[in-house]
């Protein structure tokens, strides 16, 4: 079974991204490497730079995420900044900007990137759905308590990894990732 590298300290991504992987005969290790996270508006663009660079660190081909919930009355806010506002002001601060907004669709957006001799492709993934108007759920991890995906009625924190996985746009991005690699690494 062939190994993939995964750049990631994130846990809940690596259960959720090493299942896929798993289901299409790869088997997922983690590696440390600090991730260089350059400015953009563009997820692919975030994790192909993070992905070369650590390409460049480790000297083998890396598999690197960046995701992001993009809430369409926001403007598409936090989109690539998930990560520092989850940590700042958290769910119940985005809950407090959507605050008597009726318009509460939003995407969640998730680019892999895999660096290696051939240069770096970009894979990507997304779910739509709508924000919750309070947390429900202890599952999962970030924003999951307060998205709710389209089709259904509960958050992605009161689906075990499996029903999340159906859907999610990690998951689909993977599922391309791994349609790629038994394609033979073909150009995209
Ligand atoms: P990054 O990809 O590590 O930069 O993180 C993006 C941020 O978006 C995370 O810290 C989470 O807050 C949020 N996020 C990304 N994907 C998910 C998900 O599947 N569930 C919940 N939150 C997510």
């Amino acid at each position: 079974m062939e190994e993939v590298l995964f750049a990631t300290g994130n846990r809940h991504k690596l259960e959720e991204l090493g299942r896929v992987l798993r289901e299409c005969g790869l088997v997922p290790r983690t590696v440390d490497v600090a991730k260089l996270e350059v400015q953009s508006d563009d997820i692919g663009v975030v994790a192909a730079y993070a992905a070369v660079h650590a390409y460049s660190v480790l000297g083998r081909p890396v598999l690197v995420e960046d995701a992001g919930l993009f809430v369409n009355a926001l403007g598409g806010f936090p989109g690539p900044y998930s990560s520092y506002v989850y940590k700042t002001i958290g769910l119940n601060g985005l809950l407090k900007l959507l605050e008597g907004v009726r318009e509460r669709t939003a995407v969640f957006r998730s680019a892999l990137a895999y660096a290696g001799p051939w240069g770096v492709v970009v894979f990507k993934g997304e779910v739509r759905g709508r924000i919750a108007e309070e947390p429900r759920g202890s599952a999962g991890f970030g924003f999951d308590p307060v998205f709710i995906p389209e089709g259904v009625e509960r958050t992605f924190a009161e689906m075990s990894t499996e029903e999340k996985n159906r859907i999610s746009h990690r998951a689909r991005a993977a599922r391309k990732f791994c349609d790629w690699l038994r394609g033979g690494r073909k150009p995209l």
